[in-house]
């Protein structure tokens, strides 16, 4: 299976956003979202990816509460396995897919993560990254726990780069270069538009 699998350095960092791009650079990808959780309260991310990049999508498991995923079903009563959230991936030649929230956030009630499925899937992350001040160690301590776990790291994407940086926006793009290859700084635009900006192949 080729692809990649998108997570990033906290919850609302623009995982979805950047997923919905590198669908765009990737005709022929299906996005995959092996649990969703908010679904009360939420556009499903699927729905955002579909609608913005025109992709087909997958979603496995999903839950009301706009909370961690494996909270969230615990809560609702349910069980998600590894193999259930590996399931969506099955017989697809090339993914784009999406965490929830950050790398070691447990997806599965059994524990599972994303750095587990990336390991299981043989797929490298991208780490979508904040701009500014506190990126840096947040940025690193995501690379440094996928690489402790066997998991290549494909390059890093900020997101929301303001359009009048700080000194910090300014400076923290060579220390995140200095981390893994930065692939792409994408700009803060309108709500609810694709950022024009083109990312590269992966893949
Ligand atoms: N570059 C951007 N410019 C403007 N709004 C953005 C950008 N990236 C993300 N957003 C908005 O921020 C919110 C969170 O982004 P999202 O991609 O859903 O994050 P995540 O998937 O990491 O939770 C969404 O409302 C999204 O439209
Ligand atoms: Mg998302």
């Amino acid at each position: 299976m080729n692809g990649v699998l998108v997570t990033g350095t906290d919850t609302g960092v623009g995982k979805t956003i950047v997923a919905a791009l590198l669908c765009r650079a990737h005709p022929g990808a299906t996005y995959v979202k092996p649990v969703q959780t908010g679904l009360a309260s939420d556009e499903p991310d699927a729905a955002v990816v579909a609608r913005l990049a025109g992709a087909p999508t997958r979603q496995g498991a999903a839950f009301d509460e706009a909370l961690a995923p494996a909270v969230a079903a615990r809560r609702a009563g349910a069980t998600v396995t590894r193999g259930a959230l590996l399931a969506p991936f099955r017989g697809l030649d090339a993914v784009v897919g999406e965490g929830a929230g950050g790398l070691l956030v447990e997806l599965g009630t059994d524990g599972t993560t994303l750095a587990d499925l990336a390991d299981d899937l043989e797929l490298p992350l991208v780490v979508v990254a904040r701009p500014g001040l506190g990126t840096l160690n947040h940025t690193r301590l995501t690379c440094e726990a996928a690489w402790a776990r066997g998991v290549r790291v494909a390059g890093i994407v900020v997101n929301r780069y303001p359009a009048e940086p700080d000194l910090a926006a300014r400076t923290n793009l060579d220390g995140l270069a200095a981390i893994a290859p930065l692939l792409a700084v994408v700009p803060r635009t309108a709500e609810g538009t694709l950022p024009p900006v083109a990312l590269p192949r992966l893949f």
